[in-house]
């Protein structure tokens, strides 16, 4: 439960594709693909925030890899720059052979600010899942329980702020492949009185820390 220090990926990031959009090794070109019949918005959002150790981050047009060795706190992944309720599939691996390892749907609400996690796969039982335990839910063929907890003074895409973490913990651990109906989440976080914001970004990511060791590789598409 490091990791206090996650994400910020922030909004210099973005600032910085409206200067030079062509140059920001961020933010892909915004594109659109055919999904059956509706026109959807392809993967546009590469996730990249490290902190110490060595995190070889590969993002790809449709998903990524990343190895990891000695790793303090990172957060990487593939997404799109603003979260709907999409269903997200992913298909891979990942392999923690040290420190603590985790592959979520990640994202981030303003007004409020929320950082979200559907953790789909960790590797100690409970990944960033602290605070208070509010109940549970059952999406997509397992249950997960669902934490709220305060970060007080952190990182933000909004700079250093005090924000609440909605998190849902996978009972039964899927580092493979799946599908996150995410509105079944955020359904169930609203009943709970945890109310999201205007999206922001909205990835699938692999996060690691304590001096993480191992390695991610995924595709993803939503729906
Ligand atoms: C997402 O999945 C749910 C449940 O399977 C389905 O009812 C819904 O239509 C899907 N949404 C989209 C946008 O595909």
């Amino acid at each position: 439960m490091v990791a206090f220090t996650h994400l910020a990926i922030a909004l210099s990031t973005v600032a910085g594709s409206l200067a030079a959009p062509a140059a920001d090794p961020y933010v892909d070109a915004p594109d659109f693909e055919l999904n059956g019949d509706r026109l959807m918005r392809r993967q546009d959002y590469n996730q990249d925030y490290k902190t110490s150790g060595n995190v070889n981050f590969s993002p790809t047009n449709n998903g990524y890899s990343v190895s990891f060795s000695g790793a303090g706190d990172f957060v990487v992944g593939k997404g799109w720059r603003t979260g709907t309720t999409r269903n997200i599939t992913f298909d891979g691996s990942t392999t923690a052979s040290a420190g603590t390892v985790l592959v979520s749907v990640y994202g981030w609400t303003t007004n409020p600010l929320i950082e979200y996690y559907v953790q789909e796969y960790t590797s100690n039982g409970a990944g960033s899942a602290q605070g208070q335990k509010l109940g549970t839910v059952t999406c997509d063929g397992s249950v997960y329980d669902i934490w709220k907890h305060q970060q007080v003074n952190q990182p933000s895409i909004q700079g250093t702020a005090t924000f609440w973490q909605y998190i849902s913990n996978r009972q039964s651990k899927r580092p493979g492949s799946g599908t996150v109906t995410t509105k079944c989440h955020f359904d169930a976080w609203n009943a709970l009185g945890l109310n999201l914001g205007s999206h922001n970004y909205q990835t699938l990511s692999t996060e690691g820390w304590g001096n993480a060791g191992g390695n991610s590789k995924y595709t993803i598409s939503g729906s």
